[in-house]
C-alpha cells in the first residue's frame, strides 16, 4: 500500500472527481437516460407508456432486482437501429470521460434484443463503433463484456455465444446477469468452459441478492476471475478468507444496492468492511440511469455515508486498474497517472 497522506474532508469530493478510475460493471442498457429513451422512440416512430421524462423517471422506484429487470426491459424496447446502440454507448463514455474514467468494461447482451427481432451483428457493431471513436474523440479506453441473460436456458446461451463469435475481437469476456435467484451459475458451466476455450475473460453477478454458495460456484465451477456485486459474501468468513487469498475482485455498486433495497441504507453498505478485511472491493455504477448516478456519485455518496477517506479512494481506484483486463503495460500506466494524481494533490 502506497503512503497516502491525509485530505481534509473538505477536499474530498473533488479528489473523488478527479481520480483516475476504470469502470469494470455497467450495463449498457442501463445508461440509457429518459431524455435519450425519448428522443429514440420518436426517432423510431415507437410510442412510450409514459407521457414525458419526468413521468418516467418518478416510476424508477424498485423493490428488488425482479422490479427493476421488468422496467429495464422495457426501456430497451426503443433500441432498434445500430445508430441508437451507437448513440446510447457514446452518451455513457462522454460521462464516464467526464468522470476521470480512463478505462471502461462495458456490459452488454444480445439476448434481449434478438428476442425483439435485432441481429446480435446490429448491436455489437453499435457498440464497438461507439468505444472506437469515443476512444478517438475523448481518449477514454472500453471493452465489451457479453453478459448471458440467467433466467434463460443454456440452450439459449450457447446460441447466444454463437452468435457474438464473428465479432470474437470486438469482445474482451462474457459475464452472466438478469435474474439471479433459482438460477445459480453452475446452470452455464459448460457455456462458461466453451468461452474459456475460445479465451474470453470471465466474470458473473454474484452474491447481488444470492446467496454465498452462489459465489463459490462461480469461482469454483465457471472459474471467473472477478465477482460482480458479491455483497452477500460479507456473511461468509471463509469466502471472504478465499476472495482475499485470490485477490478476486468485487465490482460493487452501491447505489445499485441501495435502490434494489439490498441494502436498506447506504450508511450500512459494506464497502468499508469489504476494503478493511483486504478484499479487492471496486466502485461502479451497475444501471447509472436507473440508480441515481455514475460512477462518481457512487463514490462521492458512499464515502459521506460511510465516512471514507482518501487512504480507501486510493485502495478503490487501485483495484479497479489493478482487476481490469488490459496488458501489464497499460495497466502500469493507468497506475502511474494514479500516483500522479494523489502526489499533485496533497
Ligand atoms: N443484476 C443483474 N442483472 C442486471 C443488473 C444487476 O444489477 N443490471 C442489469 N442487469
Ligand atoms: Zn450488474
Amino acid at each position: 500500500m502506497h503512503d497516502i497522506k491525509p485530505v481534509a474532508a473538505e477536499r474530498l469530493p473533488d479528489l473523488l472527481r478527479k481520480m483516475p478510475k476504470a469502470e469494470l460493471h455497467m450495463h449498457i442498457e442501463g445508461s440509457l437516460e429518459p431524455e435519450l429513451m425519448f428522443a429514440l422512440a420518436q426517432r423510431n416512430g415507437l410510442a412510450m407508456d409514459y407521457p414525458d421524462v419526468a413521468a418516467l423517471r418518478r416510476a424508477y422506484v424498485f423493490d428488488d432486482l425482479q422490479s427493476f429487470l421488468d422496467i429495464y426491459h422495457q426501456g430497451t424496447l426503443v433500441l432498434r437501429t445500430e445508430q441508437d446502440f451507437f448513440d446510447m454507448t457514446m452518451a455513457y463514455l462522454e460521462r464516464a470521460a467526464a468522470d476521470q474514467v480512463l478505462h471502461a468494461e462495458i456490459f452488454f447482451d444480445t439476448q434481449t434484443h434478438t428476442g425483439h427481432g435485432l441481429s446480435a451483428d446490429l448491436v455489437i457493431n453499435g457498440l464497438h463503433r461507439a468505444c472506437v471513436a469515443a476512444h478517438a474523440k475523448l481518449g477514454i479506453d472500453a471493452s465489451l463484456i457479453l453478459c448471458f441473460l440467467r433466467h434463460l436456458t443454456e440452450r439459449e446461451a450457447f446460441e447466444c455465444l454463437e452468435q457474438a463469435l464473428p465479432h470474437r475481437d470486438k469482445i474482451v469476456g462474457v459475464g452472466l446477469a438478469s435474474s439471479e435467484m433459482g438460477h445459480p451459475p453452475e446452470k452455464f458451466s459448460r457455456v462458461f468452459d466453451r468461452a474459456r476455450e475460445l479465451g474470453f475473460r470471465l466474470v458473473a453477478h454474484a452474491g447481488e441478492e444470492g446467496p454465498p454458495a452462489y459465489i463459490w460456484s462461480a469461482l469454483d465451477v465457471l472459474k471467473v476471475e472477478r465477482i460482480d456485486h458479491g455483497v452477500q459474501a460479507m456473511r461468509d468468513p471463509a469466502l471472504i478468507a478465499r476472495l482475499v487469498k485470490d485477490r478476486i475482485a468485487l465490482t460493487v455498486c452501491p447505489l445499485s444496492n441501495l435502490k434494489l433495497r439490498v441494502v436498506q441504507d447506504l450508511a450500512q453498505h459494506s464497502l468499508g468492511r469489504m476494503l478493511e478485511a483486504g478484499v479487492m472491493a471496486t466502485v461502479n455504477s451497475d444501471d447509472p440511469a436507473y440508480f441515481g448516478g455514475y460512477i462518481n456519485e457512487n463514490f462521492s455518496q458512499s464515502f459521506a455515508a460511510l465516512g471514507l477517506t482518501a487512504v480507501h479512494a486510493y485502495q478503490l481506484a487501485r483495484n479497479s486498474f489493478e482487476a481490469s483486463f488490459v496488458d501489464a503495460s497499460v495497466k502500469a500506466a493507468y497506475l502511474d497517472r494514479l500516483d500522479e494524481c494523489f502526489e499533485a494533490f496533497v
